[in-house]
């Protein structure tokens, strides 16, 4: 079972208007900054183009971990990883050439991740195990935050957990996670965590940010 424990939480529920406040209420309690990149194509809802998400990498004060939920992303991903992102994750689903995208990201100083929707199987992306520094197994359809935890994505995530076996490889879940439901992705092998809604929507995001990792913790 996992034993390091990572928060990542996603800003996109966050005010962005004041994005870099907002980022400085939870930057001492989190691993990374998970930054949701959408471009209304491969999914129905748009946040940031490459120059807006450039300025909140180049401004965040810890590490930041890209979600590209972006069309044809094969081009623009590595650009992310030169910018100093310090994870780039793209989805099998938006990636024409997936081994190659994934070593291009690690070339550019980037570890390289790879997302797959809930309707993607894992046995799909075994084949890119050794190019793979994260797996994200999305738990909601990717496009928009406060959704509700997908329970069935459990037996992808312990697939997962068992194909990466004693690889050092990140297993991430992201959609749904708040305190009620991160113990079950924690059991199920998940050790990153990307939060958006249950971070922004508590009265004090950073702890909430601490008792989502004590509880994963408590489980792992
Ligand atoms: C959804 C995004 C998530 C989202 C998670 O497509 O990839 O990162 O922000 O938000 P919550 O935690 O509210 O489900
Ligand atoms: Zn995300």
């Amino acid at each position: 079972m996992a034993s390091h424990i990572r928060i990542t939480p996603s800003i996109l529920n966050a005010d962005l208007t004041q994005i870099n406040a907002e980022i400085a209420r939870i930057a001492s309690q989190s691993d990374l900054i998970h930054l949701d990149v959408m471009d209304n194509i491969f999914v129905p809802n748009f946040t940031f183009d490459f120059q807006a998400a450039s300025a909140i990498i180049k401004a965040c004060p810890i590490g930041i971990d890209a979600h590209l939920m972006v069309a044809d992303v094969d081009q623009i991903a590595p650009a992310y990883a030169e910018l100093g992102c310090e994870s780039v994750t793209i989805h099998a689903e938006a990636t024409r050439d997936i081994p190659g995208t994934l070593r291009a990201i690690r070339r550019a100083g980037a570890r390289a991740g790879l997302a797959l929707k809930p309707g993607t199987a894992i046995e799909d992306a075994a084949g890119f195990v050794n190019e793979v520094d994260m797996f994200l197994i999305m738990t909601v359809e990717p496009g928009f935050g406060g959704q509700k935890f997908m329970h069935e994505m459990m037996e992808k995530v312990r697939k997962t957990r068992a194909m990466i076996g004693e690889r050092d490889i990140w297993l991430q879940v992201d959609g749904g996670v708040s305190p009620e439901t991160i113990c079950e992705a924690a059991e199920a092998g998940a050790d990153v965590f990307v939060a958006g809604s249950a971070v922004f929507r508590a009265e004090d995001p950073a702890s909430m940010i601490a008792l989502l990792r004590n509880l994963a913790h408590s489980v792992s």
